[in-house]
């Protein structure tokens, strides 16, 4: 079992419970989407995952640890085997390209490697590898400051797959690319993580995107999991619950009713039209 969360509850500071008696388990090598409207707690669920946050109530295993009994040796090894990818990466601006992907693995290389590689970019085949699938090899050599919204999310996605992680997590990793980018991007990301048999559990608010190209969908709302199926499973009454928002209705405002994407019937999992946003 790569993860493993038992009754899990977090309070973030100042009082605010993002998530509720969790309890949830994902198999290695599954590759999951948790749906769910603003504010459910699908970033303070990655965040957990990702060891940047602790639980505040039950228990969480990952990769076969428990983050919260780790001393801090055994938590850097744990984060090195994790990889989170970020909606906006936090990459230093004036960074170039080639070394912000390189930094995927500045946390399993010696301190000396690290600082050279810093300075001197030691592994530039390397890092092309992980950004040409991504349409990005051109930028190799361009400062991140210099990249669009959706080139930097690519940045941080080649990043994290040279880090070669046994658990990739990805918060709305492709919010910033238009569609066709989106949809190429995750089949990417399904495709590597299948092919290193590394587990992938990815938020998003595109929908069709993730009954498209996961094989499990996690409801989230109001920190609860509404549901947990396969996502040829997942209905329109599924949806409906999740995204119904009773503050908007009750000022009067047109509620959009989410549905499945024709094509993408409950029961079949079989894409024939185009995917279309919801
Ligand atoms: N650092 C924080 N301190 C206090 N409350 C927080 C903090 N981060 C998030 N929250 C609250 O926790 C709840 C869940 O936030 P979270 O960012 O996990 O939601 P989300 O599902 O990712 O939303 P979105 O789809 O808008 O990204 C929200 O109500 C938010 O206001
Ligand atoms: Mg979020």
């Amino acid at each position: 079992m790569t993860i493993a969360l038992e009754g899990v509850g977090l309070t973030h500071p100042g009082g605010f419970q993002a998530l509720r008696q969790l309890t949830l388990q994902i198999s290695s090598g599954e590759r999951v989407a948790v749906i769910g409207p603003s504010g459910a707690g699908k970033t303070t669920l990655l965040q957990l995952l990702g060891t940047g946050l602790m639980p505040s109530a039950g228990q969480l295993h990952l990769l076969g640890d428990d983050p919260a009994r780790l001393q801090a040796r055994g938590l850097k090894r744990l984060r090195t085997r994790i990889g989170l990818i970020h909606q906006s990466p936090p990459l230093p601006p004036r960074q170039r390209v080639i070394t912000a992907v390189l930094a995927g693995r500045l946390g399993s290389w010696s301190l000396s490697r690290a600082l050279v590689s810093l300075c001197y970019p030691l592994d530039i085949p390397g890092a092309r590898a992980m950004l040409e699938p991504l349409d990005l090899d051109d930028k190799l050599f361009v400062r991140c400051d210099q990249l669009s919204g959706g080139q930097l999310q690519r940045v941080g996605i080649a990043r994290v797959l040279y880090q070669r992680a046994d658990l990739l997590l990805a918060d709305e990793p492709v919010s910033a690319m238009d569609p066709v980018l989106a949809d190429h991007t995750l089949a990417l990301l399904n495709r590597i993580a299948a092919d290193r048999g590394v587990t992938l559990v990815a938020s998003l608010h595109a929908v069709d995107l993730a009954l498209r190209h996961f094989q499990r969908i996690i409801g989230l709302r109001d920190g609860n999991v509404l549901f947990d199926r396969p996502s040829a499973q997942v209905s329109d009454d599924d949806l409906s619950a999740l995204y119904a928002n009773q503050s908007l209705a009750e000022q009067g405002h047109e509620v959009v009713r989410p549905a499945r994407p024709a094509g993408l019937g409950a029961g079949t999992g079989i894409l024939r039209t185009a995917p279309r946003c919801l």
